[in-house]
């Protein structure tokens, strides 16, 4: 599970750059940056130079999965600005500890670091908390810098405490308590709309963290999009699915190693390269296309590990859709015929393949999500994800989603709101969990779910 992932935490979904400067307390913001991820943030952590000398880039690295930026002329690994896009897409800068040089020249604007950088390209609030001597805090440079961040630039300024001091003397300038300054995090960014929920408008990871290739070697068939039912040549019944969730479940699964056929009916976003894309448009040319992947090898083995039928599927159709375009008239009434239940089809033809793919379902209900149970049993999936679309950042087009998981022989999950790459990655920790099983229990014995991926 990602640390943005665990339940409860009030930053989740939230993207918070942690800048870091020159203090002996540096050390602490280690800590610090862990704090925020059991808050539930994704973290990028910025560096002076000073910083390196007090804490070491592999393992701020290593704990935030993604590279530090430390260099204000280098460019990200896709070319983009760092700092630029750090600026963008943060939803709060907190610089802790922020050294009495830091503050002189953040507030003069001078932005030779990074940290600094981004400091100025924000609209982000940010948050800054202060460690030095006592001596230096007290200087009325110091003090005159300060009050400019608090005054003139709106920052929250968490005010050093008393006590022993690296020098060994004592006075005013031990950086705040770390729950200090993450609730000051949490406060200034209070319900803001998520800045960045998508992650490819946030810096990249690291690519090899980002999980292990715990897919290496499955193959996993995705749907995404709305399929369209012509009414005649010019129209169509749609519905509103982005792509977005099915998109985002192909990117994931592809990171994670594995071979990736995506069948993708009407999309709002770029489709990922890698992935052996099927364009289909109708649910007529879907249930094609899923039948050619339904198909046992030669060797009479499944050709897939994995269904994850994220499409959104039309119900109903024009039972005959006209030839030629219908021309306005008084009135039109349109006989609509069900569709098949594909998933439910696939399942059927699914069940018989060796060894048995793991098939998973979603469900789009408004209201409550008691449907969802009748529905994970009647399509016979082994997992459904359901989700209410009537609520906030949940849903078509949004870019975050909030779900709860069905499984057949597991307890539901209510999982926070995450972004679609956030649901993306859990629902993938569960399939490559339920493989291994399969590939286990295929060795030793009767299919069973490992605890661990219930949790
Ligand atoms: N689905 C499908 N074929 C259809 C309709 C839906 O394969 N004709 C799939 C969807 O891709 C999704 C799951 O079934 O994975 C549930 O879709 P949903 O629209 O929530 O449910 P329906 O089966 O359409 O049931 P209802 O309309 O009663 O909610």
């Amino acid at each position: 599970m990602t640390d943005s992932g665990r339940l409860g935490g009030r930053l989740v979904g939230r993207f918070v750059a942690l800048g870091i400067t020159g203090s002996i307390a540096a050390y602490k913001s280690v800590e610090l940056l862990r704090r925020l991820q059991a808050e539930g943030a994704e973290v990028q952590v910025l560096v002076t130079p000073s910083a390196t000398r007090f804490v070491a880039a592999l393992t701020l690295e290593a704990l935030s999965r993604r590279p530090v930026e430390s260099d204000l002329l280098t460019l990200l690994p896709d070319g983009r600005i760092g700092h630029v896009v750090t600026a963008d897409s943060a939803d709060a800068i907190v610089v802790a500890p922020a050294t009495a040089h830091w503050l002189g020249a953040m507030a003069n604007g001078l932005a030779a670091d990074v940290v600094t950088a981004v400091c100025l390209a924000t609209s982000a609030p940010v948050v800054v908390a202060p460690a030095m001597d006592g001596e230096m805090y007290a200087h009325p440079a110091t003090q005159a810098n300060v009050a400019r961040l608090r005054d003139a630039f709106g920052y929250t300024i968490i005010e050093p405490e008393a006590g022993p001091l690296a020098s060994g003397q004592a006075g005013v300038g031990r950086l705040a308590e770390l729950s200090q300054i993450v609730d000051a995090v949490v406060a200034v960014i209070g319900r803001r709309p998520i800045r960045a929920a998508d992650e490819t408008g946030r810096p990249p990871r690291l690519a090899a963290a980002v999980r292990e290739a715990d897919l290496d070697g499955r193959h996993i068939v995705v749907t995404a999009g709305g399929t369209r039912e012509a009414i005649d040549p010019v129209r169509f019944i749609g519905n509103r699915s982005s792509g977005k969730m099915g998109v985002a479940i192909a990117q994931a699964a592809l990171d994670r190693g594995a071979r990736v056929s995506l069948i993708a009916g009407s999309v709002e976003v770029d489709l990922p390269s890698d992935a052996e894309v099927t364009r289909v448009e109708s649910t007529a040319e879907l249930g094609k296309a899923l039948a050619t992947m339904l198909q046992a090898g030669p060797d009479g083995r499944a050709g897939f590990d994995a269904l994850i039928m994220a499409a959104a599927v039309a119900d109903f159709r024009p039972r005959r859709p006209a030839k030629a375009k219908l021309h306005r008239g008084a009135s039109l009434n349109l006989e609509l015929e069900p569709t098949p239940d594909l998933l439910a089809e696939a399942v059927a033809v699914a069940r018989d393949l060796s060894p048995m793919p793991i098939l998973v379902g979603f469900a789009t209900e408004t209201g409550s999500l008691e449907r969802a149970v009748v529905k994970l049993q009647r399509k016979g999936v082994d997992l459904l994800v359901a989700n209410d679309v009537a609520e906030p950042g949940s849903g078509f087009g949004t870019n975050t989603n909030r779900v709860t998981l069905l499984a057949a022989d597991a307890p539901a999950e209510a999982w926070p709101i995450l972004t679609k790459r956030g649901v993306a990655d859990r629902l993938l920790d569960r399939v490559a969990a339920r493989l291994d099983a399969r590939d286990a229990a295929a060795q030793t014995g009767p299919r069973h779910v490992p605890q661990e991926s219930r949790s």
